[in-house]
């Protein structure tokens, strides 16, 4: 029996063609209402392979004009941080808890939250990233229901097969200098929740079958000299 690391590396094609079937389908979703004040559908976008995904909160009104999450201000700050990490947007996969835009940016409904979280699982299942960026209070809320960001910021966490690092949303901390300061170092612990994650997929050491327990060998028989 082998020991041997066994899960296929599923091809960026076979990801991208999945993560666009999943983008279709956003486009086709009017299982709430949120479709009915939209321009565009802002599904996700990134390297299909990627190993950090980011999840942001839903679409603002740029990102509803062009379709592309974190285009914005917000985008603006999330690709200095990306880059304070030596990454481009394009090594990552970036998307929403909702994908389409609440009107007037209000805070997605819990019942859109709900009615989207197939779409965003289903990108979580195909990209199969090895870190997870929640950024804000509701794509941390998917992981840790019931936390305060306050309190959780910054320490990554195990959830299943995979660490999950809570960061305040880039938005927020555009409007306060304090947080700000906040995000940018919790962003540095990036790589270190890549590497613990690194060592979840780092298989087990064979485990080596115990060695027959030795039989003393019999003292040698005394010949009898009579
Ligand atoms: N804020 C988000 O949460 N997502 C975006 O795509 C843009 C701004």
């Amino acid at each position: 029996m082998s020991f041997e690391h066994t899960r296929t590396t599923p091809s960026a094609d076979d990801n991208a063609a999945l993560l666009s079937e999943v983008a279709a389908e956003v486009a086709r979703c009017q299982a709430c209402v949120l479709y009915k004040h939209a321009l565009k559908p802002v599904p996700g976008d990134g390297d299909p392979n990627a190993a950090i995904l980011f999840i942001g909160e839903a679409p603002g009104r740029y990102e509803n004009q062009q379709g592309k999450p974190f285009v914005g201000a917000a985008g603006q700050f999330l690709e200095d941080l990306l880059r304070s990490i030596g990454l481009r947007r394009d090594q990552v996969f970036i998307a929403n808890v909702v994908k389409h835009w609440p009107p007037g940016n209000r805070d997605p409904l819990p019942e859109e939250i709900a009615t989207c979280g197939g779409f965003l699982d289903r990108q979580i299942e195909i990209i199969n990233p090895q870190v997870i960026v929640t950024l804000g209070r509701f794509s941390m809320a998917k992981f840790f229901p019931g936390e305060r960001i306050s309190r959780i910021h910054g320490v990554a966490r195990r959830h299943r097969n995979r660490m999950v690092l809570p960061l305040y949303h880039p938005a927020a901390a555009l409007h306060q200098a304090n947080l700000r300061r906040t995000i940018e170092e919790d962003f540095k612990r990036i790589p270190a929740a890549l590497a613990e994650a690194e060592k979840l997929a780092t298989p087990a050491a064979p485990i080596k079958p115990p060695e027959p327990a030795q039989t003393p060998e019999p003292p040698p028989q005394q010949l009898s000299l009579f």
